[in-house]
């Protein structure tokens, strides 16, 4: 799984999230997913991890990102968008390959949570080799069940 499905002739750059993506990585957050986090859990997280998480832009747009980051000596994808207009394009499974393939290099698991009528998501995941490891009741606020899925390396 590469990045080539997504870049030539696109004008995207896939790369590294670097602290100053964070209020852009906020932004899209909040127009897309109802899970957000204060702007110090941004800077924090690609502060402390900074190899795990990538961004994807169309020139100064911020149109996707993956925040990756490692708890209980295990990777964690912890949040993942994609913007509406650019979506089927393979640029989650870009984000996430690349994250993946780093996260590869230091640990045997990744976990992420996604709720259970989050089919696009799931399916993407299930590409990578994700497997659901266990179905959490009202783990989303609004009272939505969650998988927990797991890839091991
Ligand atoms: C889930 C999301 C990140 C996918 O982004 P994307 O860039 O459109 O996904 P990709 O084009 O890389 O798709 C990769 C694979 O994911 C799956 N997929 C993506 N969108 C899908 C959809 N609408 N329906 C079914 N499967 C889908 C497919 O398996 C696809 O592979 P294929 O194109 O070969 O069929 C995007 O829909 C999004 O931002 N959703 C809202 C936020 C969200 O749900 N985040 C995840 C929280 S756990």
């Amino acid at each position: 799984m590469s990045c080539q499905t997504v870049q030539p002739d696109s004008g995207l750059q896939i790369r590294k999230a670097i602290l100053s993506d964070a209020g852009n990585m906020d932004l899209l957050n909040r127009k897309i997913l109802p899970e957000n986090y204060p702007m110090s859990d941004w800077l924090f997280v690609l502060g402390k991890y900074p190899s795990y998480s990538f961004v994807a832009y169309d020139e100064d747009k911020l149109v996707g990102y993956v925040l990756g980051l490692v708890v209980s000596n295990e990777g964690l994808i912890a949040s993942l968008a994609v913007d509406k207009d650019y979506r089927r394009r393979h640029i989650a499974e870009c984000l996430m390959g690349q994250s993946l393939s780093e996260l590869k290099k230091t640990f045997h698991n990744v976990k992420l949570n996604v709720r259970v009528g989050n089919t696009p998501a799931q399916n993407l995941y299930t590409k990578f080799g994700f497997t659901k490891s266990k179905c959490e009741k009202s783990y989303y606020q609004d009272g939505e069940d969650g998988y927990e899925m797991i890839l091991a390396f």
